[in-house]
């Protein structure tokens, strides 16, 4: 099925937030600070204040007036809105004016006369619990250094033991960069509080509405049912949009200040400096083994680079979020992972970027490491995963890290993907062009995901549950509308979830109107990032439709003047057991339930449902990937020459948008691999705050992708599908990773950072390893 929304989106009908506009609207911009570590010695806005145009200017002490200087961040920190003691990070929020159009505002930011008196920075996390090393957060009581947490998952004792006692052991340092999800859209907010009703609403591309509007609740003390909070259209959030940004906050302040709507809209460089990062993880990576390559134990140590504040969204429990799930697909008896969050001066963040809580990190840890391993031996990658990969039978699966992995078929993937390659054809070709000095690699990684966040009795953000609402309601005519609380990105929820309702209900989802992104109008839930959509929301959808259907048969049953038991549901129609002439369709029972029919006592009448899914368990989605590059040794430049995928994310709703998706993360993965990074200088300065030095990849980086899949249900989904928005970027980047340095075998290289620009290759080539 085609998506529906695209009718809008190719034809530039799309509603984003930067289209809303509202009589009387007043334009907001913010001052950010230049330096990343200072004290605020004064402000003086009073230049800016008699601007013209300017109706309002807005600084930390204005907000601490209000108790609204500080927020909470989605890890328990707090975050300064507009700062008042000093300045964290480059690009943080100093001030915000308000004017009547959004270049005087952005003039008048101009006017605004700031002394700082800059102090030293921590910019390597390596070195921020070093002693003297500047004590970011001394805003915080009691703080002496930069440690945030210390948290560790798996069974340090027996893992030592297995490492102590192993034939072999191997041990690579690794960089996961600091990365951007870079979305097409930046983040902004529209606030219009209305005195005379005291309802203040706020449109904004937030990727969690309702969670939004509970934090506006708890922080601005309002009643929660006067708050709306509208996500419209939304040019894709990758998970940068998960979080509320000070922006947000002085949009909301500064409609309440003038009596008039004020929107905010940043721009490129404000997104990429001071929205949320992703990754930052220095990782020491051991893998324990027999000689044949039987993988033992692994043992894993992270420094977490949290920036300034700790922004970092992941349910509770689990400060480095799914991080522990880095045994990845492998029968592996033993692990254990320490892992230290730090604070530096850079932006806060550390969302999932199209991933569930740090399995990125996690998948590139074990792939990388695989690899490492078998170089050590002189084996073939892809033979050494084979030997160790979970067999079907041993699902479900309990990993030493507490995972239970619902379900799977690993070494079918393996071989389907290596078939799709000509695995051995290649190995072939490179041993031909080794001896010819030509550079070529081959890659293998294999991922499985955990996403579907998640059982509430473990999961929650900020004390919020993870569970997700639905409401379905039929009309007399048999068409339907959908209320979900997950929110698309450009996922395409408006298709799938009515697939969804259309394949339970045996009506067209053409019949089916999905509404979701409106707090008024959407039952509470938690929202979309981290592939959960389809594995919380689509369930609950397949439970709300469910429980219509079993509403429509007792209507049918009174129709029919049979027992409802004697009913069977067969091609979309409610019958008489062994007579499907009798079969009565939604539209028919939908007519009746809102007709004179009699019903049987206790039963109300019209065809509608509400429900609320607390997932048993997340799902767990897998998949194997091979990358084939080439390298010019003369100038370093890699060429992703092929690339194939085989996903295997249960049941698949919609095919078409499955592939999207998958087209998508794998761009994302070469983009990480190759080209990405959030660089800074010794000071502190950002290096890459636009796209000509963050740089995107385009068609012209990308293969034609090469997709396989195979099908494993999951047992506790209801309609057998698992997540799959963010596999392909889980498991791509180490697939290019491996083949880069495959490829630089014939120099000795066991490991290069990423990403692998032909600089940095270059130097590899030389002999100058380099650390990002
Ligand atoms: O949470 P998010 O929407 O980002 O990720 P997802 O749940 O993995 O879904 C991404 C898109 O792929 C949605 O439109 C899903 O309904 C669709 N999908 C599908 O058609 N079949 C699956 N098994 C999984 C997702």
């Amino acid at each position: 099925m085609h998506r529906k929304e695209d009718a809008r989106f190719i034809r530039g009908r799309g509603n984003y937030t930067d289209d809303v506009r509202l009589p009387g609207m007043l334009y907001g911009a913010v001052l950010r600070s230049p330096h990343a570590h200072a004290r605020i010695v004064s402000i003086d806005t009073s230049a800016a204040e008699s601007h013209p145009k300017v109706k309002a200017v807005i600084t930390g002490e204005t907000l601490a007036g209000l108790n609204l200087a500080w927020m909470p961040t989605l890890s328990n920190d707090i975050q300064a809105v507009l700062a008042t003691d000093k300045v964290r990070f480059q690009g943080q929020e100093v001030a915000f004016v308000v004017a009547e159009d959004a270049y005087s505002a952005r003039d008048a930011l101009e006017l605004i006369d700031v002394e700082y008196d800059p102090i030293d920075v921590v910019i390597d996390a390596r070195r921020a619990l070093d002693p003297g090393a500047p004590v970011i957060r001394d805003d915080l009581e009691g703080r002496t250094d930069n440690r945030i947490f210390d948290w560790e998952a798996g069974d340090k004792a027996r893992t030592d033991a297995a490492f102590e006692q192993a034939e072999v052991t191997v041990a690579q340092d690794m960089l996961y960069p600091r990365v951007h999800p870079a979305p097409l859209e930046t983040c902004g907010a529209l606030a219009d509080f209305d005195k005379v009703t005291g309802k203040l609403t706020v449109w904004c591309p937030t990727q969690a509405p309702h969670a939004h509007r509970t934090l506006y609740a708890m922080v601005a003390g309002l009643p929660e049912h006067k708050i709306r909070v509208i996500s419209p259209d939304i040019g894709g959030g990758f998970g940068g949009k998960v979080g509320i940004y000070p922006g947000y906050v002085c949009a909301i302040v500064g409609s309440i200040v003038t009596g008039k709507p004020v929107k905010w809209m940043e721009d490129r460089s404000e997104n990429l400096m001071s929205t949320a990062f992703a990754r930052d993880y220095h990782m020491r990576g051991e893998v324990a083994a027999t000689r044949d390559g039987k993988i033992q134990a692994i043992r894993v140590q992270v420094t977490a680079d949290h920036g300034a504040f700790n922004g970092t969204a992941q349910p509770t429990k689990f400060p480095a979020g799914f991080f522990h799930v880095f045994s990845g697909s492998y029968d592996i008896e033993a692990a254990h992972c320490e892992v230290t969050g730090v604070y530096t001066n850079k932006a806060p963040g550390g969302v999932a970027y199209a991933c569930s809580f740090r399995v990125t990190e996690a998948v590139y840890l074990v792939e990388r490491m695989v690899d490492v391993l078998a170089a050590e031996l002189g084996l073939d990658p892809a033979e050494v995963r084979m030997r160790n990969l979970l067999r079907p039978e041993q699902f479900p699966y309990h990993s030493p890290t507490g995972w239970e992995y619902d379900s799977g078929d690993y070494p079918r993937a393996l071989r389907l993907a290596m078939d799709m390659a000509g695995y051995d054809k290649l190995r072939a070709e490179q041993a031909d062009k080794r001896a010819r000095g030509e550079l070529m690699g081959i890659g293998v990684s294999f991922f499985t995901e955990a996403v579907g966040a998640g059982p509430r009795k473990h999961m929650d953000i900020l004390g919020l549950g993870m569970a997700d609402g639905a409401e379905l309601r039929v009309h007399p005519t048999g068409k339907a509308v959908l209320r979900v609380s997950c929110q698309s990105q450009g996922q395409g929820h408006e298709t799938t979830f009515a697939q969804i309702v259309g394949q339970e209900l045996g009506i067209p989802a053409d019949d089916v109107e999905v509404v979701h992104g409106d707090t008024d109008q959407t039952p509470f839930g938690l929202g979309t990032y981290g592939s959960r959509s389809t594995p919380v929301s689509g369930a609950a959808t397949a439970i709300v439709a469910r429980k219509v259907r079993d509403r429509a048969k007792i209507v049918a049953a009174a129709m029919l003047e049979a027992s409802p038991d004697d009913l069977e549901w067969d091609s979309g129609k409610w019958s008489v057991v062994g007579d499907p002439a009798s079969g009565k369709s939604m539209a028919e029972i939908a007519l009746a339930a809102h007709s004179s029919l009699e019903l049987p006592e206790g039963v109300e009448g019209h065809l509608d449902a509400v429900t609320v899914y607390n997932p048993p368990n997340l799902t767990y989605p897998f998949g194997a990937y091979i990358c084939v590059v080439d390298v010019d040794p003369g100038t370093g430049q890699v060429k992703v020459r092929r690339f194939v995928a085989v996903d295997d994310c249960g049941v698949r709703i919609n095919p078409m948008i499955v592939e999207g998706q998958i087209h998508g993360g794998l761009a994302d993965g070469v983009g990480m691999a190759l080209m990405q990074v959030m660089a800074f200088d010794e000071d502190g300065n950002h290096l890459g705050a636009s796209f000509m030095d963050y740089l995107l990849p385009t068609a012209v980086e990308c293969p034609s992708w090469e997709l396989g899949e195979t099908v494993t249900p999951s047992p506790t989904h209801p309609i057998g599908a698992k997540g799959v928005g963010e596999s392909a970027t889980v498991g791509s980047p180490a697939a290019v990773v491996n083949a880069v340095v495959d490829a630089l075998q014939p120099y000795g290289v066991r490991h290069a950072d990423m990403p692998l620009t032909p600089a940095n290759v270059w130097r590899v080539v030389n002999g100058d390893p380099f650390r990002t």
